[in-house]
């Protein structure tokens, strides 16, 4: 009878032992999602990475608008569960249902590239700022997601390695409108900015080798590569977004940086294309992007080689 006794008794004491880790399981793993499923975003430009992400998002239990320049693309927003707005920045102000667009939002997305190639004149900075002063409107929108770009560092002779700390330099028209950008969302003190500058973007269907393939002439042969896979952009935003990492700026890219004529010779010869011819005739300009306070940051392991 005390034997028995003296085994309950160990036995309460050891499920008491383990009782604080189980209930820490049962009570923050719900209250994650739980947290999520009431979060809603709102993504200005559903376009090649926006269109996944906005998907990924409402595969996690995000609530998603998402916005597109184009009524025909409405239905497909729709289809993904995406709430779609057709909403257009412009120099002169916004058209569309921007105030619907940004209400009841946490968080928005930034990710518009500024389309210099197309209209080499055009004021992103412009369309941007009608875009930070509706947000401030809304007085409830806490955080902005910033989708930038690694060009926003100058290519040099002596490929720089680019930390998180390294002030932005480039001088191109593009890279200055990317910067300025930065900075008026960093000034506003009414949310939190965090920038993700992706490295040169790629994915089943966009890859630079198929624009170079058969060229010749083509500068920059000993420049390093500073590629990104679509699916680590992804998981990057989704990883920012779910640890809340507000008031970083943070630099992307696969972070091995085989010189372009290597990369792309061995690329294209991989996949049957035409090898590309290099100009040696200048030094060529690069930097190396590097992404260790990311990795670090988010405890992250980059997903898919270039
Ligand atoms: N390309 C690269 O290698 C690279 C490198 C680093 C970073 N990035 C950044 O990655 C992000 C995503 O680029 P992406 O390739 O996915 O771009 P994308 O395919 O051209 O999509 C852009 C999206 O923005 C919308 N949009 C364009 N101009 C707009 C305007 N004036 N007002 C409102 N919406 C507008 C487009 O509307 P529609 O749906 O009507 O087309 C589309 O949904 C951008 O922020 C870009 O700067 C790109």
């Amino acid at each position: 009878m005390y034997l028995e006794f003296l085994l309950i008794i160990l036995k309460i004491n050891e499920l008491t032992k383990f009782k604080p880790n189980n209930v820490k399981v049962c009570i923050f793993e719900p209250n994650n999602n739980l947290e999520i499923l009431n979060t809603q975003i709102s993504i200005i430009g559903c376009g090649w990475l926006g269109l996944p992400l906005a998907k990924l998002l409402v595969e996690n239990g995000f609530i998603i608008k998402g916005s597109t320049t184009s009524k025909a693309k409405l239905a497909s927003l729709k289809q993904y569960h995406i709430q779609p707005y057709v909403i257009t920045l412009n120099p002169s102000g916004i058209t569309g249902p921007y105030v619907q667009f940004l209400a009841g939002s946490d968080t928005v997305i930034i990710n518009i590239p500024p389309g210099l190639r197309k209209n080499p004149s055009k004021n992103h900075v412009a369309e941007v700022e009608h875009l930070i002063q509706a947000i401030e409107e809304t007085q409830s929108i806490k955080n902005v997601l910033y989708i930038s770009s690694t060009s926003v560092f100058k290519d040099t002779v002596d490929f720089p390695i680019i930390t998180a700390e390294t002030p932005p330099n480039a001088t191109s028209d593009s890279a200055k409108q990317l910067i300025k950008i930065e900075q008026m969302l960093q000034a506003s003190s009414s949310f939190n900015t965090t920038i993700l500058r992706f490295g040169g973007l790629i994915g089943e269907t966009r890859h630079p080798a198929k624009f170079l393939a058969g060229r010749t002439n083509i500068s920059n042969p000993k420049a390093p590569i500073n590629l990104i896979h679509k699916t680590d952009c992804l998981a990057i935003i989704l990883s920012t977004l779910k640890n809340s990492l507000w008031n970083q700026t943070l630099n992307a890219a696969y972070p091995s940086h085989p010189n372009k004529k290597e990369y792309y010779t061995n690329y294209c010869k991989q996949n049957d294309l035409a090898v590309p011819h290099y100009s040696f005739s200048e030094e060529s300009e690069g930097k190396i992007i590097d992404s260790s306070s990311l990795v670090q940051l988010l405890d992250y392991n980059f997903k898919e080689t270039p």
